[in-house]
Parts: structure tokens; C-alpha cells; sequence
């Protein structure tokens, strides 16, 4: 989107990014807030923006459906009761509503809508090797949460669809699992594998290679696999078409990517990573979110210079504490010597914070400026475990 979506003079903010968009897809590495984040700000979208707002997380940890009063998870999409955003004080303004990507069922539902004929569907389906493939191959969750995010998005069910990203080694794999979906199926390596099959079954057990194979693996195996591949192939227009699709879908105006990083040193330096492939391959870099961010009032002056008197020299503060206190009437806090070490501790404390805030302030000076809307959220004592939680979060980023 050219130019920027905030009045002139005002710094954009979520709230505008969420109201202008279709699809956010939330993204990071491992455990820096994905989940949550994407909760929160569908939660806020939901109660403050209106219309239809899903949240499509395809973590398979169970704790945001807890956190939403959702029993059972599943491929079918629960509308979030109205009661629990009443109870968290919030009258909401639409609706929300939350899915968890089941990935064994959608590939069901795709080989159901690709297969040319029944007897090909029912053969996939049945194949020992296909449930193995889509129940544990890992790019498979990753190219099965963009086609169910293509397929909802289509549908013109919801407004907004926020979406979870699967904690991946390689935060861009998901971005290029249709096409890598697509190139797969074109690829050298599958036609090589099943050509004998293709030809006849026999004429491969003459061949070195399968021999050995088929003496490692089991003369089943590889026969498993190439009747896999075969039946998959005869899908292969109606995948790759499809994957192309998803791939233009993420590259829509209507699509925004929300970067969420913790100001640690590895995820920040693979957020930095992230947006720039976001840009390399023409996808909207719409927020970066930083996450679990120590308060600024640790890198101020004044505070460091407190904490260096503790620290350096406790004893004299430690014998006016004691003094204030009696003059107070209060019960005694201890020793002299006690307390001064117990000053001092927290003196030394403060400052080991302080240097993790310092290398925090650094790696957020790289961070902002890349796109328009970089917000903080701090890090939060109580677990955030239920929807109040998460519009407390979504507060702190909101507007
Ligand atoms: N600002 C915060 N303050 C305190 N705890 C937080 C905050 N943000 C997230 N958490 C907690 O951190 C943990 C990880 O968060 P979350 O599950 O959202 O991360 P994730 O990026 O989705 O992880 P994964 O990559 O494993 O899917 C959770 O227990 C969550 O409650
Ligand atoms: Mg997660």
C-alpha cells in the first residue's frame, strides 16, 4: 500500500493497520508471543472495530482455547461467547470467533476437492504412506495452514482473519510452503522415483537401486511410495493453481504481516531477517511487535545512579532504613549487616537489568523505523490465560 494509513501528522497504530486490512498473518521465531499476540489483537479487533474477526491459530497447544472458552478445538470455526468479553468489562462491537487448524483433516478435505475422480480420492486417502506424510511432515502443516487460510479467506466469511504462525526452525518456511508446494510436485526427484512404477512394477526390481531399496525398506515400501506419488500427481493442476492463488493471496493489499519479537538477541536478529524477506518477496510489513520489553525506566539516569549508591556503598542507607524505621514505630527489618547485604543485592539486581534494557534499547533502535507501526508490550507478572488477559495485553498495543 503506498503512503501511510494514519491522518497526516499522527503515527499510525494497530487499530487503523487492523481496520484497513483483511488478512493478518502473525509471525516470529519459537515462544516470543505468536499465539498470544494474535489473540489479543483479534480479541481487540473484534470488541472495538466490529464485523466477523477469526483467529486462526494453528498452534497445536491447547492453551488458547482455553483462554477463550473453547472446550474443543477443531477445523470448525466456535464463535467466542459475548459473555466472557461482559466479563472481562468490554461490550463488544462484533463478534469473534476461533479456530485451530487440524492438519491431517485438512488435507483430507483438500484431497477430496482435488482428486479427479473417486476411485483416485479413496486410493489417497487409504494409502498407508499419505497419512504419514500429512500427519508428520512438517512443511505439510505449513503449506496446509496457508491453503486453509486461502480457502476461509475466499469463502467471504469474516471481515478480518488473524493468523497464527506454526513455530517453525525457519520463520520464512511457511511464507514459501505453496510454492515450494508447487516446485514439489514439478520436481525432478518425485518423476525419478516413481518413472519404473509408472512404467511397470516389474521392470523396477530389475533395476540396482530398488533392489537395494527394496531389500532396506521392504519391497512394500517403495511400491507405497510410488503409488503415493502417482495418485498425487493426478492432482497436481488443481495444486498448483491453488498454491499459486495462496501465494497472490499473501501478496495482496488486503494482507498485512505483524512481526512479533522479543528483544532478546537471537529472535531479534531473526525478526530483523524476517522482515527483510517479507520485503524481498513483496509481502506488507504492517507492525513489528515487541514483546515481554523491560520497563524504560530501568535505562534512565537516575535509577542507575540509585542503584550504583546500593550497590557500591549499602551501609549507610541500610542504618538510616533501620533508624527510619524505629522512628516509625515499625517492626525492625534486621541486622545492620543483613541489610545492607540485602541492599546491596538489589542495588547489583537493578543494574544487571539495566544492561539487559541497555542491549534491549539497542536492538530496538535497529528494529524501528522498518515499518510504520512498531509497539511495546511489557512484560506481564500473571500468565495471560483468559480474554480479559488478552484485552489487557491488546490495550497496551492498540491505538
Ligand atoms: N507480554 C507477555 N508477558 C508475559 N508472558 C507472556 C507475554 N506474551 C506471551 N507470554 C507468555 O509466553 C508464552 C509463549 O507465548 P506464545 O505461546 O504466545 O508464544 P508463541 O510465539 O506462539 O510460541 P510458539 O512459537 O511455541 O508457538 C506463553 O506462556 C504466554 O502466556
Ligand atoms: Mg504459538
Amino acid at each position: 500500500m503506498a503512503g501511510s494509513i494514519a491522518p497526516k501528522g499522527a503515527k499510525a497504530t494497530l487499530e487503523q493497520l487492523f481496520a484497513s486490512r483483511e488478512i493478518v498473518v502473525t509471525c516470529g521465531s519459537g515462544g516470543v508471543g505468536k499465539t498470544t499476540t494474535a489473540a489479543a489483537t483479534a480479541a481487540m479487533a473484534a470488541a472495538h472495530l466490529g464485523g466477523k474477526v477469526l483467529v486462526l491459530t494453528v498452534d497445536p497447544a491447547r492453551r488458547l482455547a482455553t483462554a477463550l472458552g473453547l472446550e474443543q478445538f477443531g477445523n470448525v470455526e466456535k464463535r467466542v461467547p459475548d459473555e466472557l468479553f461482559t466479563a472481562a468489562g468490554v461490550e463488544p462491537q462484533g463478534e469473534l470467533w476461533a479456530a485451530m487448524l487440524d492438519t491431517k483433516q485438512s488435507w483430507d478435505e483438500l484431497v477430496r476437492a482435488h482428486a479427479p475422480d473417486v476411485a483416485t480420492r479413496d486410493a489417497i486417502l487409504a494409502n498407508p504412506l499419505y497419512q504419514n506424510i500429512t500427519g508428520k511432515f512438517v512443511q505439510s502443516h505449513d503449506y496446509i495452514a496457508m491453503e486453509r487460510l486461502y480457502e476461509i479467506h475466499s469463502s467471504g466469511r469474516y471481515d478480518l482473519i488473524v493468523v497464527d504462525t506454526p513455530p517453525t526452525r525457519n520463520a520464512i518456511d511457511f511464507l514459501e510452503a505453496p510454492e515450494r508446494m508447487a516446485e514439489f510436485f514439478r520436481s525432478r526427484l518425485l518423476r525419478w522415483l516413481i518413472a519404473p512404477y509408472r512404467s511397470r512394477l516389474v521392470n523396477a526390481a530389475s533395476k540396482p537401486f530398488y533392489l537395494v531399496a527394496d531389500r532396506i525398506l521392504g519391497s512394500q515400501f517403495l511400491g507405497d511410495i510410488a503409488e503415493f506419488f502417482i495418485l498425487f500427481q493426478t492432482m497436481y493442476d488443481g495444486f498448483v493453481e491453488r498454491a499459486e492463488a495462496v501465494t497472490r493471496t499473501l501478496q495482496d493489499r488486503r494482507t498485512t504481516f505483524m512481526v512479533v519479537t522479543t528483544l532478546e538477541e537471537a529472535p531479534a536478529r531473526e525478526a530483523d531477517f524476517f522482515i527483510e524477506a517479507l520485503a524481498e518477496r513483496g509481502f506488507h510489513l504492517g507492525a513489528v511487535v515487541l514483546n515481554k520489553v523491560l520497563p524504560d525506566y530501568l535505562v534512565g539516569r537516575g535509577a542507575a545512579t540509585s542503584a550504583r549508591v546500593l550497590a557500591r556503598g549499602p551501609e549507610p542507607v541500610a542504618e538510616k532504613l533501620i533508624q527510619g524505621l524505629a522512628d516509625a514505630g515499625g517492626p525492625g527489618p534486621g541486622e545492620p549487616a543483613l541489610v545492607a547485604r540485602v541492599l546491596r543485592e538489589v542495588g547489583e539486581s537493578f543494574l544487571n537489568y539495566r544492561l539487559v534494557a541497555t542491549r534491549e534499547a539497542e536492538q530496538r533502535a535497529q528494529l524501528v523505523g522498518k515499518p510504520e507501526i512498531v509497539v511495546s508490550v511489557p512484560y506481564f507478572d500473571a500468565d495471560i490465560s483468559d480474554l480479559a488477559g488478552l484485552l489487557r495485553l491488546g490495550e497496551q498495543i492498540w491505538r
